[in-house]
Order: structure tokens, then C-alpha cells, then sequence
């Protein structure tokens, strides 16, 4: 399976990549890395500066999957480093049978998770998840993977896949050319393994990832 633009309907805004390349250090990427309240909630320096539910953000998407995927009603979907489940909150109003799961590492985005999907979502770690093989009709996981080393990000995607019925889908930190690489490097925080799109899809052959992807590019306008 193939790129697959299905975060084509998630909304892009302007974002201060300039500012940040020039003001952020070291310490506030380690700080990032912890994905405690600091990234979630805190100062925009440390990540999100605020990481709130609205609808514009998923409900697009959240259809573009359902349909692609031609999922069923009451399809099972996992999403991996869920954050805390906004876009399977806008899976649940979509699809109200669906059985939904989630998974993220932070404790706190699990603690602060949207009501409406709160019951359903664990703390876990992407790289050992604890489901059986092929439970899942979906599975995602959005801007996740590039924050391991190359082989733990790898760990990950099998991981995706190993625990998907037939579809999963990963996004994951990429460039297509220098000003989007520099930009991209400028921005990220929390990235560790960011590639050029050859690459990515050269390492998804490598080590046998046949599932569906797109890229977060770090915008240059
Ligand atoms: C950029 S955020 C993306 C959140 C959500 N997927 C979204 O697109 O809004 C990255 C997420 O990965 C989670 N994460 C980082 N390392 C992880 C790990 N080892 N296992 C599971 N989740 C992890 C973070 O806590 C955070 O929620």
C-alpha cells in the first residue's frame, strides 16, 4: 500500500518557524520530549501551547478515513500516540458503534483526555503495544514514529502493522527539499528520525512496513 494523502482535510495555519529556529534550545527539546503538560499545555516553545479540542481539526478527516477505508460501522480502530483522543472523539460522533481504542505514553494527555473517548484510551508505549495480532479493522498513528531512533521507529511501524487486521496508516516528519528540511528542523521539537520522502519510503521497504503513509512538511511560505 501506498502514500495516501488522507491528511489532506487536516487544517494547516502560519506558524512562527522563524522565531522559534532562532529561540529555542536544547533544553526546551528535552523538556518537549517528556510529553508531560509542559508539551501539551505549556509555553508554545515547549509544543503545542495549548492542546484543546475543536472540530474543525479531525472531522474532516475522520471521513476521508471511513471512506478509504470503507470501514463499517462498527469497525474497531486504534489510534497510537493518541494525545488525548481528539480525533477518535470525532471517530466516536462519526461512527457511534465503532470500538475505539487509544494508546500514548503520556500520562498526562491521558489524564486530560477529551470525556467523550476518555474510558477508552491507556497509557502504552508505541514500540511494544499490548493488543494481539491483527485486532484492529484501523489502525493509525499520526506524528508519532519520528520520535524514536531509526531502529525503535521502525520498531514502531511493525508494530502498527503487527496489530492491524489489514489497514494502518502513519504519518510521520519529511522534506522534499532543502528549504522544507531546514524549516523542518527549524520547527520540530521532538523529532528524532526525519527523513527525506525517498528515504522514508526506501526504510518502509527495508523493513517490510506495507501499510499506508503520509508526510507532515514543515511549511516554507
Ligand atoms: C505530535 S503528538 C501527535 C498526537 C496525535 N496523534 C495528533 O496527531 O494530534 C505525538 C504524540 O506521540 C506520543 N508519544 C510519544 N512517544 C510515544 C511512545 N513511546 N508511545 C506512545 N505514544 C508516544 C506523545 O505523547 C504525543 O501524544
Amino acid at each position: 500500500m501506498p502514500y495516501v494523502d488522507l491528511m489532506a482535510r487536516y487544517p494547516r495555519s502560519k506558524r512562527p518557524i522563524e522565531q522559534r529556529g532562532r529561540e529555542v534550545t536544547d533544553a526546551d527539546r528535552q523538556l518537549s520530549r517528556q510529553f508531560g503538560r509542559d508539551y501539551f499545555d505549556g509555553d508554545r516553545m515547549h509544543g503545542y501551547g495549548g492542546y484543546n479540542y475543536h472540530p474543525r481539526f479531525w472531522t474532516g478527516t475522520v471521513a476521508l478515513m471511513r471512506q478509504h477505508y470503507g470501514l463499517a460501522d462498527d469497525a474497531s480502530i486504534l489510534d497510537v500516540g493518541c494525545g488525548k483522543g481528539f480525533m477518535l472523539q470525532d471517530f466516536s460522533l462519526l461512527m457511534p458503534q465503532a470500538r475505539l481504542q487509544g494508546l500514548d505514553v503520556s500520562e498526562y494527555a491521558i489524564a486530560n483526555a477529551h470525556p467523550g473517548v476518555k474510558d477508552r484510551l491507556q497509557v502504552g508505549d508505541a514500540r511494544k503495544l499490548p493488543f494481539a495480532d491483527k485486532s484492529f479493522d484501523l489502525v493509525t498513528s499520526i506524528n508519532v514514529a519520528h520520535n524514536f531512533e531509526l531502529d525503535e521507529c521502525g520498531q514502531a511501524l511493525l508494530e502498527v502493522q503487527r496489530v492491524a487486521k489489514k489497514n494502518s496508516f502513519i504519518v510521520v516528519d519529511a522534506w522534499r527539499n532543502d528549504a522544507e528540511q531546514e524549516a523542518l528542523h527549524k520547527w520540530v521539537l521532538t523529532c528524532v528520525t526525519a527523513m527525506h520522502v525517498d528515504d522514508w519510503e526506501k526504510f518502509f521497504a527495508r523493513i517490510g512496513y506495507t501499510g499506508d503513509w503520509a508526510w507532515t512538511i514543515t511549511e516554507t511560505l
